[in-house]
């Protein structure tokens, strides 16, 4: 079992259960990527969660693979996509950087409210980067939490450690802008819905 997957494997059930916190922003996202796929695109998603999301984009694209290292997030996934006669999504347990990622094969990336989980977040956007054909974009939705919850961090920091609650990164949107642009991406949108919401973003790979 893969660091840090225990805490979303005890979570996945409720997880699947939960209603979109936002409805409205989730539908802006939806709409927004939606402008940057097409028939022919050829997709990935890391931390995809219960593929609800991929499954939406399932329809407007040639193929997704979709992955996240929680094995039974997979599993809800999967059966979700039997339920709905979805057959091109590809749903695999694993992460972003695992040996068989061929370079340049993406259409689009879609990183979903994950790379704030990720220690090594900077280093996953260099590694899309690689991921992405040339002209291929890379969409991300980011809690951007640096100067909040400042009490109560260190707790964080320990529930983390414990295998609690995921290791959450304290990004700023700044830090995230420029780790996008410094992997060499163009920003081509920028925007939260909300003052305080996570930051999405749809970056460009140069063609
Ligand atoms: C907050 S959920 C987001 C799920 C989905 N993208 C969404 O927007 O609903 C974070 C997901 O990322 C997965 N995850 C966290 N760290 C990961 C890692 N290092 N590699 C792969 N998946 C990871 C978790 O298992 C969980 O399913």
């Amino acid at each position: 079992m893969a660091r840090g997957s225990g805490f979303w494997n005890v979570l996945a059930k409720r997880y699947a259960r939960q209603k979109i916190a936002d409805p409205a922003a989730y539908e802006r996202k939806l709409e927004c990527t939606r402008r940057y796929l097409s028939a022919q695109a050829e997709v990935l998603e890391f931390g995809c969660g219960t593929g609800s999301t991929a499954l939406l984009h399932a329809p407007h694209v040639r193929s997704i693979r979709a992955i996240d290292y929680s094995d039974r997030m997979i599993a809800i996934a999967r059966a979700k996509a039997a339920d709905q006669g979805i057959g091109n999504v590809t749903f695999e347990v694993g992460e972003l950087g695992g040996p068989s990622e061929p370079e340049n094969s993406y259409d689009a990336v879609l990183g979903l409210n994950i790379l704030h989980l990720l220690p090594d977040w900077d280093a996953a956007i260099a590694e899309v980067f690689g991921l992405l054909r040339p002209g291929g974009v890379f969409v991300s939705s980011t809690a951007c939490l640096e100067g909040t919850m400042r009490a109560a961090r260190p707790l964080f920091q320990v529930a983390g450690a414990l295998g609690l609650l995921p290791r959450v990164m304290f990004l700023s949107e700044d830090r995230l802008i420029g780790a996008i642009t410094g992997a060499g991406f163009e920003i081509v949108e920028h925007w939260s819905h909300a003052k305080g919401r996570a930051v999405f973003v749809v970056a460009r790979k140069p063609g």
